[in-house]
């Protein structure tokens, strides 16, 4: 299945994607809080920014498509400002409709000593009408009690729960890439493959085109390839896209027919 990474910022690429051809975009872009990969500037510049990829995003979408954006918080001089807040405004504007705000919980991070330790960060998931794509079934987890049964009652004895497995809800427990995880690269922000196959799973069906327009060490367009989807990313800092290179070729053939976990 066909996998690009573009060496190109995001606005130029584009230009290159037709309109409403695109079924999924999942991405996480920079925060602007000054890591190494990024040039902080205001936060009104950086929200202007955000709202041209956004508009973007929204022309190269198929109309059951889906939009997962994944951020944290801007901070200055110890102050928060939730980006997730501020981009939904910008969103809806284009009319992009939400679905949920999934709280993607971790374990690992930074240590605060003037407020809580940070140990969740927001996928805000938009879809661009509402005749959207959307499998449950593709993303059902394990029942607490699988072989629960109706004691009384005319189902008296029958299964109560759906044996597929319960929905995962809108909290995502997932352990986030740092320290000796073993799909760690060099990009120090990355995203561990089971959230981006969670939300592949559920929104796009094998063939369909995914785009991450920044696409970092290519998690998005790897996962896309393990699944059957097609998939299109720019990243524009040289290391990253070689890192992104090497982990779609990496996927063979055959991890497309191994058992998946998430
Ligand atoms: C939070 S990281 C994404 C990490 C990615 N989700 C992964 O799994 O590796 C954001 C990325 O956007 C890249 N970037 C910044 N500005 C960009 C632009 N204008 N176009 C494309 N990529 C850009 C940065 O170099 C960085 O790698």
């Amino acid at each position: 299945m066909e996998s690009s990474i573009h060496e190109i910022s995001c606005l130029e690429l584009f230009p290159k994607i037709p309109e409403g051809t695109v079924t999924t975009v999942i991405t996480s872009p920079p925060y602007n809080i000054g890591k190494s990969y990024e040039s902080r500037t205001s936060l009104t510049e950086y929200l202007a920014w955000q709202q041209e990829v956004i508009a973007e995003c929204y022309r190269v979408l198929k109309r059951d498509g889906s939009v997962f954006w994944q951020v944290g918080n801007y901070v200055s001089k110890g102050e928060i400002w939730p980006l997730d807040m501020l981009l939904y405004p910008i969103f809806k504007e284009h009319g992009f409709k939400l679905r949920n705000r999934i709280v993607w919980h971790f374990q690992h991070g930074l240590h605060s000593s003037r407020r809580f330790s940070g140990r969740y960060e927001v996928l805000l998931w938009f879809t661009k009408s509402d005749d959207y794509y959307f499998d449950l079934d593709a993303v059902r987890v394990p029942q607490m009690w699988p072989g629960k049964r109706a004691y009384k009652g005319p189902r008296k004895g029958q299964l109560t729960c759906n044996v597929l497995g319960k929905n995962p809800s809108d909290v995502w427990e997932i352990t986030n890439v740092k320290y000796n995880h073993p799909e760690k690269t060099a990009h120090p922000c990355q995203f561990p493959e089971a959230l981006v196959k969670r939300a592949l799973l559920a929104t796009t069906r094998p063939g369909d085109l995914v785009l991450d327009p920044f696409a970092g060490s290519g998690t998005t367009l790897a996962v896309a390839k393990k699944l059957g989807r097609r998939s299109i990313g720019a990243e524009i800092n040289p290391e990253y896209v070689e890192i992104a290179r090497r982990r779609i070729e990496e996927v063979s053939p055959a991890v497309l027919h191994a058992p998946t976990a998430t």
